[in-house]
């Protein structure tokens, strides 16, 4: 049975578009339904709309520090949709966990870093002030530990000695829509054997 895939995003959506054309290009367990963004002129909407999946915006600012209010709201719309897997594409918002509750065991989630190396922000410039030899992106499950759910899948790659934040950035975003892909398909039939890319 198809499995029915939203994806969250704040911002440019470009692990949104990654997955999704993933989806769509033939002989994959899962479909998009919905791309939700808390932002409400993320320029990942437009992408989304172009490549025909359905849209929602749930603007976080107006429900202010009443988060489980804002959650509700995205739950709802969620539920419309009747999602089977949530995937968080560059989302930025910190879920409570009564959301847990609600979608746990449901939600994937891509970070920029080797988890459980850097959680959190900042984490090309945090590996390059530590002076590591290598980086990379981390798809995990979702749970109410920040960025501290089972490990799915790791992109690596080596810095090199010119790299800055914002090359680092720019090499890993490649290796993270190759990295996403390959864990919804995984995901989405139950295998959870970890994927790893180089
Ligand atoms: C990416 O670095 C991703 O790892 C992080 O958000 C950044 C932007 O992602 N989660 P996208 O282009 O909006 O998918």
């Amino acid at each position: 049975m198809t499995k029915r895939v939203a994806i969250l995003i704040s911002g440019g959506g470009s692990n949104m578009v990654a997955l999704v054309r993933d989806m769509q290009s033939g002989d994959h367990p899962a479909t998009p339904v919905l791309v939700l963004s808390n932002v409400p002129d993320a320029g990942g909407l437009a992408k989304a709309e172009a490549l025909g999946v359905a849209t929602a915006v749930v603007d976080h600012k107006p429900y202010g520090k009443d988060r489980e209010a804002f959650e509700a709201e995205v739950t709802r719309v969620l539920e419309a949709a009747n999602p089977d897997i949530l995937c968080l594409a560059g989302f930025m918002r910190i879920l409570t966990p009564d959301f847990m509750t609600r979608w746990g065991g449901k939600m994937l989630n891509i970070h920029p870093s080797l988890l459980p190396k850097y959680k959190g922000l900042h984490t090309h410039q945090r590996a390059l002030e530590a002076g590591d030899a290598e980086h990379g992106c981390s798809v995990h499950e979702v749970t109410a530990e920040l960025d501290g759910g089972p490990i799915l899948g790791q992109a690596r790659l080596q810095i090199a000695t010119d790299d800055t934040a914002d090359t680092l950035a720019a090499r890993l975003l490649p290796l993270e829509h190759r990295l996403y892909p390959a864990v919804l398909r995984r995901f989405a039939v139950g295998d959870r054997t970890k994927v790893e890319l180089r």
